[in-house]
């Protein structure tokens, strides 16, 4: 079977993006500035080392300001002050927001939500992904675009639209539903086999005729959990279908690379990106640190590593990113000096080869003018403005980093299903969600010193020493299948608890829990015991855990620890199986931070898996490697300094590193060392 990333490659009308180095760059607004700040911008761009700028993300009604009419004089100057800096161009094709013409012309245009209510403009992205009206208007603008910058020598990669499905994935006007049904009988072929599919005996629920069904709007009680989970794929589908007609538009016209910003992070999931690789020609993301997560930082480094994974661990380009504060949080905390440059070197050391920023230029004025830019409100006597010209010139200096790949001998298997099957209406625990579980693992591996690769549950995954499986609630017969193929030839799995449960139908399966991994796991839970927030659970070994229990019973797996209390007292709690010539782990409950910790070391090291050294909940480890050598990134995200055995040419200061690498408190350092065989 092909991968992700062989589809895209031989997709006919591929292109590679090309850039020398590791970009630096942004997003500009010019059409929010007097055309007199526009040579300040370039000036500025040009000192602080910018050489990749997203412009016309938002220009629809500069570049078309009336229907049929379209003015791009101001673009054109734009575009001709980068080019003659020497500034490359990431070009939107002005569709992310429609203009106020065209709503009030065609409001069937404008999404619905699932109340039933129309959203109006007046924000962004007010548009219906289904609708062939506004698509017939976005695809003439998109031509006009094309034809007039297809062959542009300052044009290095198209941007398509802007973060699609960021608002407006779930759409449940008529065009909408139709076009749901029209994929649902794609899927399913015939109503009797979608009633089946859905589970519809239940509550009085069968359809009779296609019409009869709707999108999940909003009901009394909770709704189909499979329907819902079905609209989720459709809606994922929709838009890509979306961001394709686009790119064939682009194609017609210019021979440069199409792709268009991702969006993975905590809090949006409309889209199985997993899907869209194949489509784009280079996997880029937007990543933002959110406070309201536990661990920011954290989550920072699981994102890109998703992101890696979605590319099959080629380079990508980190789209957006902030230098300080966002505008959309409940409290939008600025960055401390240093952290800035922890947050994208991260991303550098996980695989990306560029990182670009929203935006160059605080707004003055509309709902983004307390997000922090490039060139801040306070101009460039600040510190932002400094460290930004920093990072610019440390980008520079780096540039053999291009084209490395990520060492990881460790995966970590990720699924939008699963995420959205999971974190449904209705489930045991509504403390206990899917993210929760991926990220506590994801956190336990970096602070343990293993880089994991997170990828889809489908992918090959013989080259890994150790997989792990956190609570992969919807699985498929052949995606168990292969996970099981991959311990009984010698690999190592931890499946931790809520793995496996149904399949791709939310349908239960049956004899027991975990399901489809429980003879690889050689155990079976009778019953789910989840315990309230905050209430105790303890196991016989001393390990704090929480809000999660299982009743089970040990087939083929050895007892690792067991419940000390909770209403699963005395059973298993961690357990063991040899498997062919493998090992499968099983975690039935929710770990503390340290006992997590603990367990995965200890089964890392079981399984022979590389362990950096230094690596903490603070220090960040990781390596890129060329065919010649290795780049070992150390990121102290910490307030202590340390030291490291390392030898090598550092990178961020110049030095040579004969020995012992100092890194002190909030610095990163990279030191290129001779590869190992
Ligand atoms: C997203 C969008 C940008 C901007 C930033 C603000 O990433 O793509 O247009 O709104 O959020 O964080």
């Amino acid at each position: 079977m092909e991968t992700r990333v062989e589809q895209q490659r031989s997709r006919p009308g591929f292109r590679p993006f090309r850039h020398d180095g590791i970009a630096f760059g942004c997003d500009y607004n010019p059409e929010q500035w007097d055309p007199e700040v526009w040579s300040e911008d370039v000036r500025l761009m040009r000192e602080a080392g910018v050489d990749l700028v997203a412009i016309n993300i938002f220009g629809w009604s500069q570049v078309n300001p009336r229907k049929g009419d379209f003015e791009f004089g101001a673009l054109d100057t734009v575009i001709g002050l980068l080019h003659d800096a020497g500034i490359r161009v990431n070009l939107g094709t002005a569709t992310a927001s429609p203009p106020p013409w065209l709503t009030a012309r065609h409001p069937e245009i404008l999404p619905v939500a699932d109340d039933g209510t129309t959203r109006f403009p007046g924000g962004r992205q007010a548009w219906c992904p289904s609708s062939p009206v506004f698509r017939r208007y976005a695809l003439e603008l998109v031509e006009q675009v094309a034809r007039r910058y297809g062959d542009h020598p300052a044009v290095a990669l198209w941007h398509v639209s802007n973060e699609l499905g960021c608002h407006n994935a779930h759409c449940h006007c008529a065009e909408s539903t139709a076009s749901f049904r029209r994929w649902l009988e794609r899927r399913y072929g015939s109503v009797a086999e979608l009633n089946r599919a859905w589970g519809t005996s239940f509550w009085s629920q069968r359809y009779d005729e296609w019409t009869e069904i709707l999108t999940p709007l909003r009901t009394l009680s909770t709704r189909n959990p499979s329907q819902v989970l079905d609209f989720h794929r459709f809606s994922s589908d929709e838009m890509l279908d979306y961001y394709r007609a686009e790119a064939e538009v682009i194609r017609r016209h210019s021979e440069v690379a199409i792709t268009t910003n991702f969006m993975v992070t905590a809090h949006i999931r409309t889209q199985d990106y997993f899907g869209w690789t194949p489509e784009v020609d280079l996997v880029a993301n937007d990543h933002y640190l959110d406070h309201r997560l536990d661990d920011p930082t954290a989550e920072l480094a699981f994102a890109a590593d998703l992101t890696r994974g979605l590319a099959g661990g080629a380079p990508w380009l980190l789209m957006e990113s902030s230098t300080g504060a966002v505008n959309w949080q409940p409290h939008n905390l600025a960055k401390a000096p240093g952290e800035m440059t922890r947050n994208a070197v991260q991303h550098l050391a996980r695989g990306a080869d560029g990182i670009c920023f929203f935006q160059w230029r605080a707004s003055a004025q509309g709902s983004e003018k307390f997000h922090s830019a490039l060139l801040p409100h306070a101009g460039t006597d600040s510190g932002v403005w400094r460290e930004v010209v920093a990072l610019g010139g440390l980008l520079d200096r780096v540039g053999e980093l291009a084209g490395t790949r990520v060492a990881a001998d460790t995966a970590l298997l990720f699924s939008w299903d699963a995420w959205w099957a999971f974190d449904a209406d209705i489930r045991p625990s509504n403390s206990v969600s899917y993210l929760d579980q991926v990220h506590a693992l994801h956190s336990a591996l970096r602070a343990a010193g293993v880089t994991a690769d997170v990828v889809h549950p489908a992918d090959d995954l013989s080259k890994y020493r150790l997989v792990v499986v956190p609570g992969l609630y919807a699985v498929t017969d052949a995606a168990a299948d292969a996970l099981d193929a991959y311990v009984t030839a010698g690999g190592t799995v931890l499946v931790t608890c809520y793995s496996g449960i149904v399949d791709e139908h939310d349908r239960v399966r049956l004899g027991g829990y975990p399901g489809a991994y429980r003879d690889l796991v050689g155990a079976r839970a009778e019953e789910f015991a989840p315990v309230l927030p905050g209430a105790a659970l303890t196991l016989e070994s001393g390990a704090a855990a929480g809000r999660w229990s299982e009743r089970i019973r040990v087939t083929t797996a050895e007892v690792v620890d067991r419940f000390a209390d909770g209403p699963s007292a005395g059973g298993p709690a961690i357990t063991r199986n040899r498997r062919g010539a493998g090992t499968a782990w099983y975690l039935a409950t929710l770990l503390g931070e340290e006992s997590l910790l603990r367990l995965v070391e200890r089964i890392a090291d079981e399984a022979g898996v590389t362990r950096a050294e230094g690596a903490s909940a603070e220090v960040e480890v990781v390596r890129r490697m060329s065919a010649t050598h290795a780049y070992r990134f150390v990121i102290n995200h910490g307030d202590i300094d340390l030291e490291l055995p390392a030898t090598g040419e550092e990178l961020v200061t110049g030095a040579s590193v004969a020995g012992r690498l100092a890194v002190p408190a909030g610095a990163v350092r990279i030191v290129r060392e001779e590869a190992v065989a």
